[in-house]
């Protein structure tokens, strides 16, 4: 029977009953996308504690690859009725994600990420599939079936770095506050909270460690000087015309692998800034993975040019001068001062460089010379909302005026710490490099 259109609708059940199947699996993408968001505001947290390389770069890909997730539900989501449109983390879901950054040891941190909130979000997007239709919902089906895959990759390519330390306290303090939750999307019965359990969180702020994890491999305050005997880059020996290009392939990929320190400062702005627009955080990630690749360059690269990289010092200067200035700042030194007055010095280099005829190198460097530019422009948008969600309200040149200058006080006071963990004789120098490369 068709009922005329002059039948006036009944009053019940109403738009929202009408949507119910809808705005259900609304609510359960809505979940998905602040977990996400947490877990890169969070897990960056990870990067400047633990100490190997190779971690590091896979924590910045995790990241980058969780806030392409955050943003894809984002836009599915925001296809459906009940969605929201704000971006805001239910004050639950952020107080979960805050605590578990609170260990003092970055691997017992690390597992309780890997060994909780990962397996408790692989278990959310499952039960998304499940409980979705296949065909009504198959646009979002088609994403949750992608970010499954990825999480299973994840838990697989983080297995070998959990067996570091013994974590078993803190997966047991981790494990009842998800349990609280009912599961990252309340998919399962909540239980309460033990009698007398405690938040760390609630008890003291997370705080940047003074310096940054680099595990075995010597460090430095700076891998850049004019003494060949000291440093493995010799500035003048960069844009000297006299210098074999062999040279200066070698050092750029000393300075791109240094980079290292650019991950790890950048990734301390997330959880400074826990109000910052999802888009915000969302180019941060990729600028971070970005660096996390350009460092790799280096790291594989100079040993196949004869490099021990345990002879190679890591400069630790950047990251434990920028840490003690706010966020902001440290996004200003990076986008605005580093990254933009690296141009000229690189383009001479890239030339140099192609006189070798070494299509990788000239692929990574022209790579690198790309996202530069991206990574400078990501400053221009995003350094006057960094600025504002530090309540800094002076026009944005003056700011970077003024920052430079207090990088520099700064630098007096906290830069030039760290001595050569290496004697001359056993450090990569730019000595040793006109020996590696033959010229001597
Ligand atoms: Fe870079
Ligand atoms: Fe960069």
């Amino acid at each position: 029977m068709i009922a005329p259109t002059s039948t006036p609708p009944p009053s019940a059940p109403s738009a929202t009953g009408r949507m119910a199947a809808v705005q259900d699996m609304a609510r359960l993408q809505r979940l998905l996308f602040e977990v996400e968001r947490e877990f890169v505001r969070t897990a960056t947290t990870l990067i400047y504690r633990v100490g190997e390389p190779e971690l590091k770069y896979l924590l910045s890909q995790h990241v980058w690859e969780s806030a392409g997730h955050a943003r894809f539900i984002r836009e599915r989501g925001r296809e459906l009725s009940g969605f929201g449109t704000g971006e805001n983390v239910r004050p639950e879901l952020r107080r979960l994600f805050t605590e578990a950054v609170m260990p003092a040891d970055g691997y017992v941190a690390l597992a309780g990420f890997y060994r909780v909130l990962k397996p408790a979000l692989l278990a959310a997007y499952r039960h998304y599939l499940s409980a979705t239709h296949h065909l009504a919902d198959w646009p979002s089906r088609k994403l949750v079936e992608e970010f499954i895959a990825d999480e299973e990759r994840h838990a697989r390519e983080m297995e070998t770095w959990l067996g570091a330390v013994d974590a078993t306290a803190w997966i047991a303090h981790l494990q009842p506050a998800l349990a609280a939750l009912g599961g990252l999307l309340g998919e399962q019965p909540r239980s309460p909270l033990p009698a007398g359990y405690v938040w760390e969180s609630a008890g003291r702020k997370f705080a940047h460690p003074a310096t940054c994890n680099r595990g075995k491999y010597p460090t430095c305050s700076s891998v850049f000087s004019l003494d060949p005997d000291e440093t493995p880059i010799v500035r003048p020996w960069l844009v000297d015309p006299q210098t074999d290009a062999r040279v200066i392939r070698l050092m750029v990929y000393v300075w791109l692998m240094m980079e290292l320190d650019a991950v790890d400062y950048l990734a301390t702005i997330f959880i400074d800034t826990p109000d910052a627009p999802f888009d915000l955080h969302h180019d941060m990630a990729r600028h971070l993975w970005d660096e996390s690749r350009h460092s790799q360059f280096g790291y594989r690269q100079l040993p196949k040019l004869g490099v021990d990289l345990l002879t190679l010092e890591h400069s630790l200067d950047l990251y434990n001068i920028l840490v003690q200035m706010p966020p902001h700042e440290r996004y200003a030194m990076m986008t605005m001062e580093f990254e933009a007055g690296s141009f000229p010095t690189k383009a001479l280099v890239m030339d140099r460089v192609r006189e070798l005829n070494d299509f990788e190198a000239d692929t990574l460097l022209a790579f690198d010379r790309n996202d530069e530019q991206n990574h400078v422009r990501y400053g221009h948008r995003w350094l006057p909302e960094i600025m504002a969600l530090c309540g800094d309200t002076r026009p944005v040149e003056e700011f970077v005026k003024a920052t430079q200058a207090r990088f520099a006080a700064m630098a007096k006071v906290h830069g030039g710490r760290t001595p050569h963990a290496l004697p001359p004789a056993q450090r990569l120098t730019g000595n040793k490099i006109l020996q590696l490369a033959g010229v001597t």
